[in-house]
C-alpha cells in the first residue's frame, strides 16, 4: 500500500475505535495534524474541549502557546507533526487512565511508524511516561535526551503547565532551544 493510502486507512480505522469507554463521550475523534513526512514529531496527552469539538490537536489556549513556543524556534504546525496519547477526550479534562492509554497506543504507535521521526518531543509528564519512561519526573528531567527505539526523544513541559504556571516557561524556552540545536544537528531537511 502507498503510504497516502497507509494514512488514509489508519484514520479510517481510527475513527471508528471502540477499544475505550472515551469513545462514548467524545465529540470528534482527534486523529492528528501537521506534516506526515516530517522529520520532528510532537507528542500531547489528550484532546480537551476545543479539540474535542473541532477534531483538531491543540487547537484550544494551550494549542496557541503551543504554536507561539513553535515560532520561537521557526516552527509551525506544517513542519512538524502533532498527534496526542489518546484520541478521544477524557472527561472534563483528567488524565487519560492507564487503560485507556494502552488501548489508544495502537494508533499512535502506528502513526510513528508512519511519520518515522528522527526526534520526538513529549509535551507534559503524560506523554514522557508513555514514551520515555514510566517512572518519568518531567520536573527533573525534561530537556534531556533519551534513545528510545533508536529515535532522539525528549520531553518539555506541557503547554497548558505553561499557561498555570509562567515561572516554567525560561526552563521551557531552554528546551526549546535544545530542540533546535539537535534539529539542526541531526535532520536532513531544513526547517
Ligand atoms: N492538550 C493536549 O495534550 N493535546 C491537545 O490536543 C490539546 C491539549
Amino acid at each position: 500500500m502507498a503510504v497516502k493510502e497507509e494514512w488514509e486507512a489508519l484514520s479510517a480505522e481510527c475513527a471508528g475505535c471502540r477499544a475505550c469507554p472515551l469513545c462514548e463521550t467524545r465529540t470528534k475523534l482527534v486523529f492528528g495534524v501537521g506534516n506526515p513526512q516530517s522529520e520532528i514529531m510532537l507528542i500531547g496527552e489528550g484532546p480537551g474541549e476545543q479539540e474535542d469539538l473541532q477534531g483538531v490537536p491543540f487547537v484550544g489556549p494551550a494549542g496557541k502557546l503551543l504554536d507561539q513556543m513553535l515560532e520561537m524556534i521557526d516552527l509551525d504546525r506544517t513542519k512538524v507533526y502533532i498527534a496526542n496519547m489518546v484520541k478521544c477526550r477524557p472527561p472534563r479534562n483528567r488524565d487519560p487512565q492507564p487503560t485507556e492509554q494502552e488501548a489508544c497506543r495502537r494508533w499512535l504507535d502506528r502513526q510513528i511508524a508512519l511519520v518515522d521521526p528522527k526526534i520526538i518531543v513529549c509535551l507534559g509528564r503524560i506523554a514522557a511516561m508513555g514514551i520515555i519512561k514510566e517512572d518519568f519526573r518531567i520536573t527533573r528531567e525534561h530537556g534531556q535526551w533519551f534513545d528510545v527505539g533508536g529515535r532522539r526523544v525528549m520531553a518539555t513541559y506541557h503547554p497548558s503547565a505553561l499557561l498555570r504556571d509562567v515561572s516554567k516557561r525560561p526552563e521551557a524556552f531552554m528546551d526549546l532551544r535544545a530542540l533546535r540545536k539537535e534539529i539542526r544537528e541531526i535532520c536532513t531537511r531544513t526547517y
